[in-house]
């Protein structure tokens, strides 16, 4: 018998979005399921970004439904999205420089209802990045990329996130670094925080993820086990450089998992 796929945390249904006149996202559903980590790859301007900063608020959409466990957030402002247990940790990282490394992580845990639990939190991230304990009165801006990544993925888990949502954590990153940044990834899953991945590094992001979507000029045009789509036809020719030649994945019009 197959595995029972684990209920979703996260659902998007025909997710639409627009700068002003300009539509990026052309109705986008996908599913994330509990405990697993999801992953969005596709080109630049794909509109990977667009759909994280929809799901934690910062953009309006023009159609459709986010359903966090259960409940449609879509009508929710962002503050209240983060006290339902949803974080993102943004693209290029938006750390506050001028501010000491612990008070970037204190950030994280600004909603009321987290307060009593704010130093057993610190001691989390502290026990996961050791690197930010020893450098906790640093100031951010004098961290190195791969310590500042750290720290914006500490100040996210400082929301005790349910779910949390990856805009390229590795970018810019050397590649000892990806390593280290994808390894904290599977500590984090391994916590029981389910991950919504943005990654440029779609070799590293299938190999880290349970399913991935591929986004291309705002729609899914493909999707399916992360094992499989690293062995598409569609990937390895777009996005990975080869020519192996097995189906595997589904195409988007088949029903999302979940
Ligand atoms: N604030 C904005 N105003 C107008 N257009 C925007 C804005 N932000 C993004 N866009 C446009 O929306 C589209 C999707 O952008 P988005 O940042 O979501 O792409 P992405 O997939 O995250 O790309 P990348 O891999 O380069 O980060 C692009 O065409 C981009 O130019
Ligand atoms: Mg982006």
């Amino acid at each position: 018998m197959p595995e029972p796929v684990p209920a979703p945390i996260l659902e998007l249904q025909d997710l639409e979005v627009s700068y002003g006149a300009v539509q990026v996202l052309w109705g986008i559903s996908l599913s994330v399921s509990k405990g697993q980590v999801v992953c969005i790859i596709g080109p630049n301007g794909a509109g990977k970004t667009t759909t994280l900063n929809a799901i934690i608020g910062v953009l309006k959409p023009t159609r459709g439904r986010i359903i966090l466990e259960g409940q449609d957030i879509a009508g929710l402002p962002p503050h209240q999205r983060v006290q339902r247990h949803i974080a993102l940790v943004p693209e290029g990282r938006h750390l506050w420089p001028g501010m000491s490394v612990e008070d970037n992580l204190m950030m994280g845990a600004f909603p009321p209802a987290f307060r009593p639990r704010v130093a057993h939190n610190l001691e989390g991230v502290y026990g996961m990045f050791p690197r930010l304990k020893e450098r906790r009165h640093q100031l951010a801006g004098t961290l190195s990329g791969g310590e500042q990544q750290m720290c914006a993925l500490g100040r996210g888990l400082m929301a005790e996130p349910h779910l949390l949502l990856l805009d390229e954590p590795s970018l810019g990153l050397a590649p000892i670094l990806v390593d280290e940044i994808f390894q904290f990834v599977a500590e984090i899953v391994k916590h029981g925080v389910t991950i919504l991945l943005v990654a440029q590094n779609i070799d590293y992001a299938l190999q880290v993820s349970d399913y991935g979507y591929v986004m291309e000029t705002g729609h899914i045009v493909l999707q399916g086990a992360s094992d499989m789509l690293l062995n598409n036809q569609h990937v390895q020719q777009a996005y990975l450089g080869g020519s192996i030649e097995e189906p595997g994945a589904y195409p988007a019009s088949q029903p999302a998992q979940g």
